[in-house]
């Protein structure tokens, strides 16, 4: 079998969605320390609905196609939802990742909320804290 699905190919291959918001209503910059990448997600939000997302991700193909279709998957969709969306829904959209390249797909799920965060703060929208857990308390970076 394949090392990585169709799916991951066409997404690292032509990324969706790949560029800046200028006039962003969230930004959101994560990293993994260990591998060294970055992605950084710009969401524009309006009525509560995610009308419009873009990245930047430097980092390994599987980040590219985790950030591609992590995008895809909160376009359009209310922000509850893309609040919820989990790396687990992002390696299942792509058919699967293998297991040393699965920290990618959390890094597009941090992003996305890293993104979500900002804008709640920007707006002094209440939140559950709890839903945004520390740098300290989360232990990905360690991951393989
Ligand atoms: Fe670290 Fe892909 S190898 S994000």
């Amino acid at each position: 079998m394949a090392l990585y699905s169709e799916k991951v190919m066409d997404h690292f291959r032509n990324p969706r969605n790949v560029g800046v918001i200028e006039d962003a209503d969230g930004v959101g910059e994560v990293g993994n320390a260990k591998c060294g990448d970055i992605m950084k997600i710009y969401l524009k939000i309006e009525n509560d609905v995610i009308v419009d997302v873009k990245f930047e991700t430097f980092g390994c193909g599987s980040a590219i196609a985790s950030s591609s279709m992590a995008t895809e998957l909160i376009k359009g969709k209310p922000v509850s939802e893309a609040l919820a969306l989990t790396n687990k829904a992002v390696v299942e959209a792509l058919d699967g990742l293998p297991a040393h390249k699965l920290h990618c797909s959390v890094l597009a799920e941090e992003a996305i909320k890293s993104a979500l965060k900002d804008y709640y703060d920007k707006n002094g929208i209440e939140y559950d804290r709890s839903q945004f857990p520390d740098c300290e308390s989360c232990g990905h970076c360690g991951e393989e």
